[in-house]
């Protein structure tokens, strides 16, 4: 696998930019939720460094749990609005006050969906905090209610989001060279 300077056109947010927001995220969670019993609920595999970052800037209790989805018959990129539960969540979510941590909204289907599963499990409460917001892009309405940073129509990658499954593990977001890499539609 190549490094991954080669598809890196610009860096988009870089790691004191994100780490600042999320503390105050962090911060903002841990107000709203003082009284409550926070579950935070990871997408995976996108949601993974957002999620343990932000575990780190919130000073209440509070429970964690993953799940894993993929969109039917499409590529890294478009989806359909369908989405296929591939992991399930370990805990119930019944009467608790869920905050689904996801790592970017471009089109809204992929929450869409997930929303509208989790709800039907009568959470007490269930709130959205993704870390990037792509909206030119959105083609469904959902709600943000914790939000890191709205991006440009760009395809990204670091900080938990994949090129082709690698890179994951950097610690900003930055832009791909669109001459080196075309997501797949
Ligand atoms: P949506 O259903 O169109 O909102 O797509 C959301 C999913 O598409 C995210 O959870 C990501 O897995 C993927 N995605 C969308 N934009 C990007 C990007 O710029 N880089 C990497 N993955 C992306
Ligand atoms: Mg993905």
């Amino acid at each position: 696998m190549r490094d991954y300077h080669d598809f890196l056109q610009k860096k988009l947010v870089d790691e004191s930019t994100l780490q600042a927001r999320i503390e105050s995220l962090g911060e903002e969670l841990s107000r709203d939720y003082k009284d409550k019993s926070l579950h935070l609920i990871c997408i995976l595999r996108g949601g993974v460094m957002f999620l343990t970052d932000l575990m780190r800037n919130i000073n209440i209790p509070h429970s964690i749990d993953f799940m894993a989805i993929s969109s039917y018959g499409v590529g890294a990129r478009q989806s359909t609005g369908q989405v296929r539960l591939t992991m399930d969540l370990r805990d119930d979510i019944q009467a608790r006050d869920v905050v689904l941590v996801e790592d970017i909204v471009d089109s809204g289907h992929t929450l869409a969906s997930v929303l509208e599963l989790l709800s039907l499990r009568k959470p007490a409460s269930l709130k959205v905090c993704a870390l990037l917001d792509k909206a030119e892009r959105r083609e469904v309405d959902v709600p943000i209610d914790y939000c890191g940073f709205t991006i440009p129509n760009e395809f990204v990658f670091g900080y938990g989001l994949d090129i082709d499954e690698y890179y994951r593990g950097l610690p900003f977001i930055g832009v791909v060279n669109p001459e080196l890499y075309q997501p797949e539609d």
